[in-house]
């Protein structure tokens, strides 16, 4: 019995592939959109093994083995395709494939043929004579009759029972009709009455074009303004967004993310078919990795109030997870998109877009809200918090770029502010390697190697001289014009020879790759000398910590008086954290 689809979607969004392949794999993320790690299929000394999290996928660039997650627990756990389901089923918890197999899918067959159902006889109210308020609601709305038939808009009527009579007529069941969430049960549990009644109604059309549950709204003033499906065997809001099975066809090369069904349409209305709503919550993860399927690049365009704020810097925070580009959308005078479009045109809006800013300075922005540069305290503080942020972007070009504007907003120099940063960067890298240099100092028993046969005397050397190591395998450059330790002065014989090997290399010009050097040593070392070049490097203080590390390797015997020193340090610099 195969397994159906839908499941096999369900399960595969619920193990996110970087999760299940971090189980067994340590997974880095060096840079772009994908991890790496050491192939679990094939031995290798450098990470070939790369997950794409927007893709869902793994690829070994070393022995070609690549898939989707079930494949990846079919290989690493030797399971038949079957098992493999069942196992990840397990690890969300949901129902095995064989209970919801047979009878299950049939069920969502069901469903899925009385939801498109219901969404026909909606359609049809609206055009027929009982949808004259709800016609007139939305000719109120502006939405074109091209877009109530592309959306399928439909009208609930002002009834108890129109949908129930017209379904039982088609020869659904009760009970279909409660699952689908389509009616509610009377109150002595008996009958049943319709729970979309004079509303609007949106159908929810997944990117396979099922109708999978509604939104109706009421028509004008009054609470609930919105009413969902309620979840079922067929829908979950937080897994799919609204209009998403006509934006996923858009060639505006993005999506734009509203808040409102409303503003959907009418943004697809003017043109931007790229536009979507998560259905009434704020975005989720599975949402977002949904969009990745289709797009590279969001526009976030949500209501202009507290709330819409907030769910932005949600939002950017989890697209950004998925390198998609982020860019976000504010609609001056306007409560949402839909009230701008309506107010001041398809063009006014496509310009807003064009000049809409991306993520940092959409933050900059709301720093100028939140701390309005006016008077010098204001422009102090403005500035203070402006510093903060850029002293946080990692490229030298955006810092110098976004300097000048907050410079001009501030009223000071462009260098006055690139100096504030710089002094900023300074703080927060020497504090970063202030706790490298604790790390080194850690007790004895969390510094040692994973082997066994492998051990070291004296843990705290063997940290710095793993990170000499380290370094000079990144950037050999690193090894000229310096004074090097001799190999003889290691703490640690086995690192001593990693060492020794490596700086000879270096010294003749020889090359450092995983596949020369695996051979010169036992399988065990190989594994130690991985994770010792595994491990974190802060490239960018590199010739610094060089010396440190070079200093505690050659002063290995007045070890407490070089312990109570950086002790000391430590604490003399950590009086004026937080201060700028
Ligand atoms: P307009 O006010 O007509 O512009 O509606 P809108 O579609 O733009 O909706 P709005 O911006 O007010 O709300 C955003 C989304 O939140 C809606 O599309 C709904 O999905 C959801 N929502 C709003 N009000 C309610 C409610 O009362 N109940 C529920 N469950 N969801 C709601
Ligand atoms: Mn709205």
């Amino acid at each position: 019995m195969p397994i159906p689809e839908r499941y096999l979607e369900e399960l595969t969004e619920r193990n996110d592939i970087v999760d299940v392949v971090g189980q067994y794999v340590r997974l880095s993320k060096k840079s772009g959109a994908n991890y790496f790690g050491l192939c679990p299929f094939h031995s290798e000394k450098t990470p070939s093994f790369s997950v794409n999290p927007s893709r869902q996928i793994y690829h070994c660039f070393g022995c070609g083995k690549g898939g989707g997650v079930i494949s990846f627990i079919m290989e690493v756990e030797n399971l038949s395709f079957q098992d493999a389901v069942a196992f990840l089923a397990r690890r969300v918890n949901m129902p095995p494939p064989e209970d919801t197999d047979a009878e299950g899918s049939s069920r969502r067959k069901v469903l899925l043929e009385l939801n498109r159902d219901a969404a026909r006889f909606f359609h049809e109210q609206l055009l027929g004579p009982q949808g004259a308020p709800a016609r007139s609601y939305v000719a109120r709305r502006g939405i074109s009759p091209a877009m109530v038939k592309n959306f399928g808009l439909g009208y609930a009527p002002d009834s108890w029972s129109s949908l129930r009579d017209a379904m039982e007529q088609k020869g659904y069941s009760l009970q279909d009709l409660f699952e689908a969430g389509l009616i509610k049960r009377g109150k002595n549990g008996s009958g049943g009455y319709d729970a979309f009644r004079n509303r609007l109604m949106f159908p929810v059309i997944d990117v396979r074009g099922s109708v999978i549950g509604f939104s109706g709204r009421i028509l004008g003033d009054g609470e609930p303004k919105y009413l969902n499906s309620p979840e079922t065997r067929v829908f979950s809001k937080s897994h799919n967004l609204f209009g998403l099975n006509l934006a996923k066809k858009s060639k505006n090369g993005y999506i734009i993310l509203v808040e409102g069904n409303i503003d959907v349409v009418s943004l697809h209305q003017a043109g931007f078919s790229g536009a979507v709503a998560s259905l009434g919550t704020s975005l989720t993860a599975e949402q977002a990795r949904l969009i990745s399927r289709f797009t590279d690049e969001v526009v976030l365009c949500y209501d202009s109030d507290e709330a819409g704020r907030k769910a932005t810097a949600r939002a950017i925070g989890i697209l950004e997870k998925l390198e998609l580009k982020v860019r976000v959308l504010q609609v001056p005078g306007a409560k949402d998109p839909d009230e701008f479009i309506q107010k001041n045109g398809p063009d006014a809006f496509r310009n807003l877009i064009e000049g809409s800013a991306n993520q940092v300075e959409y933050r900059l922005r709301d720093l100028e809200r939140l701390h309005p540069p006016e008077g010098d305290e204001g422009r102090v503080d403005y500035l203070k918090a402006a510093v903060e942020l850029l002293s946080g972007l990692p490229g030298s070009v955006e810092r110098e770029v976004y300097a000048q504007r907050v410079a001009d907003k501030a009223g000071v120099s462009r260098q006055a502010v690139l100096s504030e940063v710089a002094r900023v960067r300074k703080r927060k890298f020497s504090a970063q390697r202030k706790k490298e240099v604790r790390d080194q100092t850690r007790p004895a028993q969390t510094a040692q190697p994973v082997f066994r046969s492998i051990r070291y005397d004296d843990p705290r050397s063997a940290r710095a001289e793993e990170g000499l190591i380290r370094l000079l395998y990144l950037d050999p450059s690193l090894a000229r014009g310096r004074e090097l330790p001799e190999p003889e002065c290691f703490s640690s014989p086995v690192l001593g020879k990693f060492y020794a090997e490596l700086l000879g290399r270096i010294q003749s010009g020889e090359s450092l790759s995983m596949g020369v050097l695996a051979g010169r040593f036992t399988p065990d070392e190989v594994s130690h000398l991985t994770s010792v070049l595994n491990g974190t490097a802060d490239l960018q203080n590199a010739p610094k910590a060089l010396d440190d590390y070079i200093h505690i390797i050659s002063h290995r015997e007045d070890d407490g008086e070089d312990l109570r020193q950086m002790a000391e340090e430590y604490r003399k610099t950590k009086a004026y954290g937080g201060t700028i």
